[in-house]
């Protein structure tokens, strides 16, 4: 964009300065109604999946109270956290880590002293710097609903919400989406987290029906996601192998709308028969 004289007038600045970079910057929040139902493994390999498919992704640990982020990525205790931005002593900006994978993290400070504000300043608001530096930003939001969760459900302009199999997850789950249909008009998709078929597992067809929403993508119960919690690193990128990690890399193509070119298996006769012009 260098080069490109921009109009002075306020409005016509406006719209290009922000309107323009909305475009270009999608903010996805990832949800959920539960605890513990893989929001922030999700986040974490969704934005390595993107980052693997040439994006330039941002995520943003807004679990203010049970920052995760800096476990499941080895991230060191960084001089400059979200908390510091919500306090009003850095803009957002200063708090980026950019991670040796190459994905930039913003983290939330684990001090228990940080848990205190006089002031707070919305995510929605500070998230505005950032439109127009990455191709992606993705929140990993707190679980259920409460202010620092309506704060993220806010941010975003696009909303994942991951559950699990179970009935206490899918009902908690259409709380999220409901509380988001009545507040916001987005776009809203489901991740159903660790399904592995089991006669007692709700079905995705089910849960979609109960959800009134699709689902985006089926994460399989794979032990390689726990395997690579352990050594700190995506599993995209752990066992970039796994079922996990090849679900991941599907939801990635998925939401930049990359279609996968079929394979189209058939039989070595079929083949010939085809060739010569005599099956279809
Ligand atoms: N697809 C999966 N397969 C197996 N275990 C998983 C999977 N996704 C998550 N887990 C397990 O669930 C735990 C909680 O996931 P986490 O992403 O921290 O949830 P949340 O952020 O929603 O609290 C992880 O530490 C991991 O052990
Ligand atoms: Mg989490």
């Amino acid at each position: 964009m260098s080069g490109v004289q921009i109009p002075a007038v306020p409005i016509v600045k406006f719209i290009y300065e922000v309107g323009f970079k909305k475009i270009v910057t999608r903010i996805i929040t990832i949800a959920s109604g539960k605890g513990g139902v893989g929001k922030t493994t999700v986040t974490v390999n969704l934005s390595h999946a993107l980052y693997k498919l040439n994006k330039d992704v941002t995520i943003i640990d807004a679990n203010l109270t049970s920052p995760n982020i800096y476990l499941h990525m080895n991230i060191p205790i960084t001089p400059t956290t979200l908390h510091d931005a919500m306090k009003g002593k850095i803009s957002i900006k200063e708090a980026v880590y950019l991670h040796y994978l190459g994905v930039k993290v913003i983290p939330a400070s684990i001090s228990l002293r940080d848990l205190k504000f006089k002031e707070k300043k919305n995510l929605t608001n500070l998230i505005v710097d950032l439109i127009g530096t990455s191709d992606f930003i993705l929140i990993d939001a707190p679980p259920g609903l409460n202010e620092d969760t309506i704060d993220a459900l806010d941010a975003g302009n696009e909303l994942l919400v991951v559950t699990n199999p179970e009935l206490p997850a899918t009902v908690e789950a259409l709380r999220v989406i409901e509380f988001t249909r009545r507040n916001w008009a987005k776009n809203i998709n489901v991740i159903l987290n660790r399904y592995s078929g089991k006669s007692w597992e709700l079905r995705p067809k089910h849960i979609e029906s109960f959800l009134e929403a699709p689902i985006i993508s089926i994460i399989p119960e794979d032990e390689n996601v726990k395997k690579a919690i352990v050594k700190r690193i995506p599993v995209v990128e752990a066992y970039p192998e796994s079922k996990a990690a090849s679900a991941f890399m599907k939801l990635a193509e998925k939401l930049l709308g990359i279609r996968r070119v079929k394979v189209r298996k058939e039989s070595a006769i079929s083949r010939i028969l085809r060739f010569l012009g005599l099956a279809r």
